[in-house]
């Protein structure tokens, strides 16, 4: 007679089912955890007076320098101690070269200083990519006949980091993958004593249709053509390892695999083949599908957000860039607290 329903019994030895049979060990058995210090904030910043929303990423705006120490203090509170600064740059100021992104006092510099002057003690991560600063669109300089040059841009990455480690920044992030970026900025930041600067390498960064309302965002979108001569092709699973092996051998501290929700293959294969740390990108469209999905009251975003992030930690991530860093911060300590 089975205890619960009075009739047959299954003679079964295992039922996977006691493990989850009381939240205490529930706790217990639980594999991964998911809290405010696996997060980076990324934000977006621009020379303006006013927060301007972004209309492709509700909840997200383009950040006045005032707006953003709000939105940083409000992020710290919660625990959230590490930023990633993403800069809307006047169209003016966009050249063919991308000079801008090594202007001393350019908004990245300057908006590292603001916040350095206040938090000595918040990490910040830069992106070394010249779309923002380049008239054509593109993370590297463009050629005549249309092809992005990659030496030369490895060139203008490397003054654009330094003009970031100048200024404060204690990561920087190449996000643009052009090759041999990764060594070419160790050996200038090293030759500038910047030896404690840390490289968080976009590694396997997929030439993906999910960053759209980034470059909504930042206005960044290419002119011309598209990013497929150098970010990876999505179909391509071993080209990342082979990417990771370089990334390693020229001295990352930390790789990265972007977007995230759709590559969770390529973090577990990443978690199995090195032993630096990983960091995965939520990107602009996977925040962008959740939340339309959520407004229309279609999905639970606390629910389908934080499970989300908790896939992306299960898959292989140390560490997660999410633009719902601070309020899925908020919910954690909320219910830890209970
Ligand atoms: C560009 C850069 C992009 C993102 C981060 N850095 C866009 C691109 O490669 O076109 C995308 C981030 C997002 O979609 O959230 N260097």
């Amino acid at each position: 007679m089975s205890q619960e329903t009075g009739t047959t019994m299954l003679n079964l030895l295992q039922r996977p089912r006691r493990n989850r049979k009381h939240p205490a060990i529930r706790a217990f058995v639980r594999e991964t955890t998911l809290a405010p210090e696996h997060l980076i904030y990324p934000l977006f910043v621009h020379a303006g007076e006013d927060d301007v929303p972004i209309a492709s990423m509700p909840g997200c705006a383009r950040l006045s320098q005032r707006g953003l120490l709000a939105e940083v203090e409000a992020a710290r509170a919660v625990g959230v101690d590490i930023i990633a600064l993403f800069p809307a740059v006047a169209e003016g100021l966009k050249t063919p070269d991308g000079r801008e992104a090594w202007n001393p006092n350019g908004l990245v510099p300057n908006t590292i200083k603001a916040l350095k002057d206040r938090w000595p003690d918040l990490v910040i991560v830069t992106d070394v990519a010249l779309d923002p600063y380049n008239s054509d669109g593109h993370d590297g300089i463009v050629a005549p006949d249309g092809r992005i040059l990659n030496d030369e841009t490895v060139e203008a990455l490397c003054n654009q980091a330094l003009c970031q480690a100048r200024a404060g920044a204690d990561i920087v992030a190449p996000s643009d993958m052009m090759d041999g970026r990764v060594q070419a900025l160790r050996e200038a930041l090293d030759g500038e004593g910047f030896i404690d600067v840390s490289i968080l390498a976009y590694t396997a960064k997929y030439a993906s249709g999910f960053y759209g309302p980034f470059r909504d965002a930042l206005d960044s979108a290419p002119k011309s053509g598209d990013k497929k001569t150098y970010q990876m092709d999505p179909a391509n699973a071993r080209e990342a390892m082979r990417e990771a092996e370089l990334d390693e051998v020229e001295g990352a501290d930390i790789l990265m695999v972007k977007p995230a929700g759709p590559y969770l293959d390529i973090l577990a294969a990443l978690r199995r083949a090195t032993s630096l740390p990983l960091a995965a990108y939520q990107v602009s469209g996977e925040y962008a599908m959740l939340k339309a999905a959520c407004e229309r009251g279609w999905l639970d975003e606390k629910r389908v957000v934080l499970e989300s992030l908790l896939g992306i930690r299960r898959a292989g991530a140390d560490v997660i860039f999410t633009y719902f860093a601070r309020q899925a911060a908020e919910w954690l300590v909320a219910s830890s607290r209970r």
